[in-house]
C-alpha cells in the first residue's frame, strides 16, 4: 500500500488570540505550517499531501513550500473533522482503499522523521491503523466547574493522543462520515474509528510533537526545532 497525508489547516486559532491563524505565524525562520509540511514532504514514502484550507484564507498561497507538486489543496470545513473528511474525499480518486493516510495537524510543526518511521513500522500489516500518543506522567484530577476536586483519576493506561493518526483510507473515510452524520463528537480520527467499532493501536511518540495552541507554545516549539537542527 501507498502512504498519503491529510493536513487540516482551516482553523482560526481562537485560543492563540492573534489576528492571523496560528498556522501562519512565524517560527524559526518559516511559518508554522511550512515546518509541518516540511516534516511530511521530507519523508520519501509519502506520495502527496492534501491540505484542507479555508475558502477565506488569505495567507495560504504565499506560504507554499518548494515542493509544490506533492501538495494538493482541499476545502476546509466548519470543524476539524469536516476539514479532514474533505481532505480524505480528495484522496479517494487518487489512492487505493487499503492505502494508508496520515492525518496530521497543521499546528504540529515539530514532528520528527523517527515518529513517522515508527508509525509506519509498528502498523505495518495492521488491518486498521493507529496513532502517535504519549503516556500521561502527571497525576490526573477530575473536578467540577468551580475547580473543586472530585477525585484523582488512576492514570494507568491513560495516554495523550497526538497526530499523525494513520489509518486505512476507506475505513477511516467511512467511519468519519458515519460518525459525523450520527452527530457524534469526533475530536480526532481515532475516536471516529473507535465509534465504528475498531481498536486503533497506540504508538509512543516524541514529546517534541506539541500542538501549538497558546502563545507560550511557540517558544517551546522553537526550542524543539533548534534541538532538531531545523
Ligand atoms: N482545523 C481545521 N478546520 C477547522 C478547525 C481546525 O482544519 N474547522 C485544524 C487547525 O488548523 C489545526 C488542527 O485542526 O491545524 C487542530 O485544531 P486546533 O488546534 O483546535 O486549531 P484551531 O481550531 O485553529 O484553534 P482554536 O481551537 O484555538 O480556535
Ligand atoms: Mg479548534
Amino acid at each position: 500500500p501507498n502512504y498519503w497525508a491529510v493536513v487540516p489547516a482551516a482553523g482560526v486559532g481562537k485560543r492563540m488570540g492573534t489576528n492571523i491563524p496560528k498556522q501562519y505565524l512565524p517560527l524559526a525562520g518559516k511559518t508554522v505550517i511550512e515546518h509541518t509540511l516540511d516534516s511530511l514532504l521530507q519523508h520519501p514514502r509519502i506520495q502527496a499531501i492534501v491540505v484542507a484550507v479555508s475558502s477565506e484564507d488569505r495567507w495560504w498561497p504565499e506560504c507554499l513550500p518548494q515542493d509544490k507538486e506533492r501538495i494538493i489543496r482541499a476545502p476546509g470545513g466548519a470543524e476539524r473533522c469536516h476539514s479532514v473528511s474533505n481532505g480524505l474525499e480528495c484522496l479517494l480518486s487518487l489512492a487505493a482503499p487499503e492505502d494508508w493516510v496520515l492525518v496530521h495537524d497543521a499546528a504540529r510543526p515539530c514532528l520528527r522523521r523517527e515518529d513517522i518511521d515508527r508509525l509506519m513500522e509498528t502498523l505495518h500489516g495492521h488491518p486498521i491503523g493507529g496513532l502517535l500518543a504519549l503516556p500521561i506522567s502527571d497525576t490526573v484530577k477530575r473536578a467540577n466547574a468551580e475547580g473543586v476536586v472530585l477525585e484523582t483519576v488512576n492514570r494507568e493506561g491513560l495516554w495523550r493522543a497526538m497526530t499523525p493518526q494513520m489509518f486505512r483510507l476507506e475505513k477511516l473515510y467511512r467511519a468519519l462520515r458515519e460518525a459525523i452524520a450520527a452527530g457524534v463528537q469526533v475530536t480526532d480520527e481515532a475516536s471516529a474509528m473507535e465509534w465504528a467499532g475498531f481498536s486503533p493501536h497506540l504508538v509512543e511518540g516524541y514529546p517534541d510533537n506539541i500542538k501549538i495552541t497558546h502563545p507560550q507554545d511557540l517558544m517551546q516549539a522553537e526550542d524543539f526545532l533548534k534541538r532538531q537542527g531545523r
